[in-house]
């Protein structure tokens, strides 16, 4: 087999860049080792940045978003047993975020690529990047049991952070840094009619609890928990008294109901700024980490393809190599602003037990300034909608 661009990872970031590179004429084969039914129903994050909807939406993919999404103008912070709006639509001149599932945004992607013939292999096996220095990289692959090879003229490692991609450049190349936090989320999916029309981050002694929503009829809910905890202890009954205790005010009161799905996800950080080697260049998860206190994840890795098809398309249509080249640069000034505004929500909101009264009474005030001054909350604002793409 022969494509332009051999692309490994059938995710936001493989999908999205596949479909970019379709709009522009250049051909790419997608290999994913789950199977269709696993990716589109796995439950990942939810949140997507104006620019993220635009380009969903400019680029022809957004019709079930516009329709099914839901647009908020703003968030809620609440801290010390109060709850204080950011208005982010006033703050940024009239910008705002999107509620839709991950998976939603998979099933959009899967649909239009397949309605335009593309050929996405999934459960695909032991998939192997070859002479990713030269100018014909390979990738080999099993498909049901047929041992197959791709040749093509780039690899767009979109695999996430367990993927082959980024381990087939040599460590010695690879210039990564890492971050673990003391904390981890505790995420379901309640059956229950939403309890506010906008997000909550809730800053509790006990520790955060973030509300969030899916539909108006499933919700989408967060709990701080110890990262080493076991969703095995934690019953139905535990979730809602932890959750009542963190977000519960004397006249608002969380509405819960059946807990259709719940998991435990550790956070950290993560950055490979060595997005380019060779042939072979690395987008979203397989690159970088973010922990989801600033619902970053999804949106980098949009950000990144977005680049990405740009550079490539520069390099089939106009010869010009510039973009390519500046991949990794362009992608990593950005990706390191996102990490930066992860961790500080990630720090603000969360409780953290080592720290002293003193740390404590700290992270109150930095609560109380973003939400008293209007210069701190514009800064939030502007990050938590998504900062300019500039290149
Ligand atoms: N061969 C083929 N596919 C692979 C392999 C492999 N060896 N290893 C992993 N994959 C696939 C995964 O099954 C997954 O479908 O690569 C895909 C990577 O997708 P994501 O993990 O979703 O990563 P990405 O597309 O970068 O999206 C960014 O945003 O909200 C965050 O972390 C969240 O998924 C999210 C991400
Ligand atoms: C979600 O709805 O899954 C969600 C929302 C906001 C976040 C993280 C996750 O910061």
């Amino acid at each position: 087999m022969r494509t332009q661009v051999g692309i490994i990872g059938a995710g936001p970031a493989g999908l999205m860049l596949s479909h970019l590179l379709h709009l522009q004429g250049i051909d790419s084969i997608v290999l994913e080792n789950r199977s269709r039914k696993e990716i589109e129903g796995t439950i990942r994050a939810g949140v997507l940045e104006q620019g993220t909807v635009e380009l969903l939406k400019g680029t022809g993919v957004g019709e079930r978003l516009v329709k099914e999404g839901s647009v908020h103008h703003g968030i809620e912070l609440q801290f010390n047993g109060r709850r204080h709006r950011i208005n982010m639509n006033e703050l940024t001149g009239g910008k705002s975020i999107t509620v839709y599932a991950q998976h939603e945004v998979i099933k959009d992607l899967v649909a239009s690529r397949l309605h335009d013939g593309a050929q996405i292999y999934f459960d695909v096996r032991d998939v192997r990047l070859l002479d990713i220095e030269t100018s014909s990289p390979k990738i080999r692959f099993r498909k049901d049991g047929v041992e197959e090879e791709i040749e093509c003229d780039f690899i767009a490692g979109c695999d996430g952070y367990h993927g082959p991609s980024r381990k087939s450049i040599p460590e010695s190349e690879r210039k990564e840094f890492k971050h673990t936090y003391p904390f981890g989320w505790l995420g379901i999916l309640a059956e229950a009619p939403p309890s506010n029309p906008e997000l909550i981050y809730s800053n509790h002694e006990s520790g955060f609890a973030l509300i969030s929503t899916r539909s108006i009829d499933i919700q989408r809910y967060y709990l701080q928990v110890d990262p080493s905890e076991h969703i095995e202890n934690w019953s139905d009954d535990r979730i809602w008294t932890e959750l009542h205790k963190r977000v519960d005010l004397k006249d608002w009161k969380l509405n819960d109901g059946p807990i259709i799905q719940k998991n435990i996800v550790s956070m950290r950080s993560f950055i490979c700024e060595t997005m380019q080697y060779g042939r072979l260049y690395l987008a979203g998860d397989a690159t970088h980490i973010v922990p989801p206190t600033g619902a970053k994840g999804l949106n980098l890795a949009i950000a990144d393809v977005q680049v990405l098809s740009n550079a490539m398309k520069k390099y089939y249509h106009e010869q010009q190599t510039e973009l390519l080249t500046r991949y990794s640069e362009i992608c990593t000034r950005r990706v390191w602003k996102a990490q930066r505004f992860s961790a500080w929500m990630t720090r603000m909101l969360h409780r953290n037990f080592e720290h002293s009264p003193f740390e404590y009474g700290l992270q109150l005030a930095e609560l109380d300034l973003v939400t008293s001054s209007q210069s701190a909350a514009k800064s939030l604002a502007e990050q938590y909608v998504g900062l300019p793409l500039e290149y």
